[in-house]
């Protein structure tokens, strides 16, 4: 949000975010997102190493003019900014851009956000645009995200099974999946054979069901 006395940014960036072991955030189903008269960044990498990930800075026309044209539902450049993020991190943090001069936004437009979210999930709402308290609210100050598990001792499958000591999926009727958001893979039961495909005789037939 922006201070009416000093007319600057009152946080800059949000505390990073550490995802537990083995987890990481999933570029398909997020997206980074950023609302109007501000320019953002997302920052994102392993605990040791965060580089930026993406920008955004969505067009918003003059300070305080009404954009007749943009319509809820579409976060389309104007208005609002939608980015992907790159494949595979473990930790990420967004921040503004500290250099936007804010001095005439301040009475224009109280706050601005910038986000990493389920993409889904976000419904721009023009209203956005000349009130971006109505965001933050409109979702309690909280919005879901996706993040992927995979087993990463092995960067594949094929690696995988060539450590039987290692492989995870143990049951009879699995299969191994290679992770679709980096290194790794994850364990399927296979068709007709459903629960935990992790454990011995995890997978259960699904005749169990009509019993
Ligand atoms: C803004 O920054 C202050 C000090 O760093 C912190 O206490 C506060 O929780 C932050 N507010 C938000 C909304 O992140
Ligand atoms: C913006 O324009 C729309 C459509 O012309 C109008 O309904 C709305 O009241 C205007 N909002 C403001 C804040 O001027
Ligand atoms: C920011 O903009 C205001 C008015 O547009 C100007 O007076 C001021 O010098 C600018 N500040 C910086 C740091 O460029
Ligand atoms: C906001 O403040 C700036 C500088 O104080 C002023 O030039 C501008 O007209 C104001 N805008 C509105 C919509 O009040
Ligand atoms: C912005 O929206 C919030 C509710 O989300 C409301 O409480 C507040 O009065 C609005 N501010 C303006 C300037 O319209
Ligand atoms: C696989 O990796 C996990 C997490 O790093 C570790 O706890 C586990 O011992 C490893 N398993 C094997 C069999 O190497
Ligand atoms: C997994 O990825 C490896 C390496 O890219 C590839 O050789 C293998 O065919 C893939 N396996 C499956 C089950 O998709
Ligand atoms: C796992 O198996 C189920 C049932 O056969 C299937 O619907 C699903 O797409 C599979 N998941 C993956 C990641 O292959």
């Amino acid at each position: 949000c922006y201070d009416s006395v000093t007319k600057g940014m009152t946080n800059e960036s949000s505390d990073t975010v550490y995802l537990p072991e083995a987890h990481r955030l999933s570029d398909t189903e997020n997206k980074f997102i950023v609302g109007c008269y501000t320019v953002a960044y997302i920052a994102a990498g392993d605990r040791e190493d965060m580089r930026y990930a993406s920008a955004c800075s969505a067009f918003c026309g003059p300070k305080g003019n009404n954009l007749t044209s943009l319509m809820d539902g579409a976060c389309s450049g104007t208005g609002c900014c939608e980015a992907t993020i790159t494949e595979g991190h473990t930790s990420y943090n967004t921040m503004f851009n500290p250099d936007y001069n804010t001095t005439q936004i301040y009475n224009v437009s109280s706050c601005s956000y910038a986000v990493l979210m389920e993409s889904s999930r976000f419904s721009f709402r023009r209203s956005y645009v000349m009130n971006s308290s109505q965001f933050i609210d409109t979702n309690g100050g909280r919005v879901p995200m996706v993040v992927d598990w995979a087993v990463q001792n092995a960067s594949n499958c094929v690696e995988a099974q060539k450590d039987h000591d290692s492989y995870a999926c143990i049951s009879s009727n699995s299969v191994c999946v290679n992770s679709s958001s980096g290194p790794g893979y994850i364990c399927n039961c296979t068709h007709g054979y459903q629960e935990n495909p992790y454990l011995l005789h995890g997978c259960q037939g699904e005749y169990v069901k009509f019993l």
